[in-house]
């Protein structure tokens, strides 16, 4: 799974600029599935076919994009203003790596504030090492989308740090599971989904698109494992989060027990979601045509929209196990 997840975490891959990532997951997931397609917002939709005709359709949805930091304007000096693509947390985007699309790197800055002064994304810019306006606009364009540089390592025995943990974690359990998973009864349909930084937006037309019967999103939670971090209250390293609620969806109660029912029947550890900020791809999906059934499941994280997202392969594996009894049960 490290591996994989380590291929997916590489991947550039802003909000609104996820080709490359798609073109990774599909090289991966091409030979295991009966049908891959690609909407007009560049949504990844791969479908394996259930055995049963009268089978329900089973939206799985795992986000490929990744915030960043869009070029807005160049300063003479050579420095690259720069806006918010998705939620930017300023007090961790300090002197940080980051990377554009076509492989350009930069150091992202935050200029000293004056006196009562509060930071504000117009006090940062990106010095790329160009020595004025002119070799800085040979490098990059404006409307340039640059990200946390890539940086996947290990950290002990059973935890990830990388930039993009949110959502390519999802996007590689996702991954694996369409590698193992044996023929079942309804039609699975993988969904690697765009824009879901800046409101869920890949998910709301690929889930009219798809008509599901069922929506699961596969994303990050926060953690209430660290000092001051109470909320939600879900630990790494002990299970798959099952979202009761979130600012954007209120799961279905019937589905929830279903898939912690399943968690149990597969031996693997669950946890019981209630986050009191955020949402997830769920939030579009139950919103589609005439609504549908939808759920979270969640890998707890620390550090999210940060360089250093953390998390822990085994609740990845528990989330696997998990739906792979729920699709076979
Ligand atoms: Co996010
Ligand atoms: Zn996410």
């Amino acid at each position: 799974m490290f591996e994989l997840l380590k291929t997916l975490a590489d991947a550039y891959g802003a909000t609104g600029r996820e080709t490359k990532v798609a073109n990774v997951i599909e090289g991966l997931v091409r030979e295991h599935v009966d049908s891959v397609r690609r909407d007009n917002l560049g949504n990844l939709i791969c479908v394996k076919n259930g055995t049963d005709p009268n089978g329900k359709r089973i939206m799985l949805s795992a986000h490929m994009d990744h915030i960043g930091f869009i070029v807005a304007a160049v300063e003479k000096e050579g420095f690259l203003r720069v806006a918010p693509v998705g939620g930017i947390g300023l007090n961790v985007s300090q002197t940080r790596h980051v990377r554009f699309e076509n492989g350009v790197q930069g150091v992202l800055v935050r200029q000293p504030l004056k006196e009562g002064e509060t930071a504000a994304m117009k006090h940062f810019y990106i010095d790329i090492g160009a020595k004025d306006a002119e070799e800085a606009l040979s490098m990059v364009q404006l409307g340039d989308v640059a990200v946390y540089a890539n940086d996947c390592f290990r950290l002990g025995q059973h935890r990830v740090a990388a930039p993009a943990m949110d959502d390519r974690v999802a996007c590689a359990l996702l991954v694996s599971l369409l590698k193992d998973l044996p023929p079942v009864r309804d039609t699975v349909v993988a969904v690697f989904s765009t824009q879901e930084e800046v409101g869920c937006r890949g998910a709301k037309t690929a889930a009219y698109g798809v008509e599901p019967d069922v929506g699961i999103a596969l994303d990050v939670t926060a953690n209430g494992d660290t000092p001051e971090n109470k909320l939600p209250a879900v630990k790494l390293g002990e299970g798959i989060c099952v979202k009761i609620m979130d600012q954007c969806s209120i799961s279905n109660p019937e589905l929830v027990q279903e898939l912690l029912t399943a968690g149990e029947k597969a031996g693997v550890p669950t946890q019981r979601e209630v986050l009191p900020f955020g949402g997830t791809d769920a939030g579009s999906m139950q919103l589609t045509r005439s609504g549908v059934r939808v759920c979270t499941l969640s890998i707890p994280c620390r550090n999210v929209h940060s360089a250093c997202e953390v998390i822990d392969l085994r609740d990845v594996e528990a989330g696997k196990q998990l739906l792979m009894e729920y699709l076979r049960g």
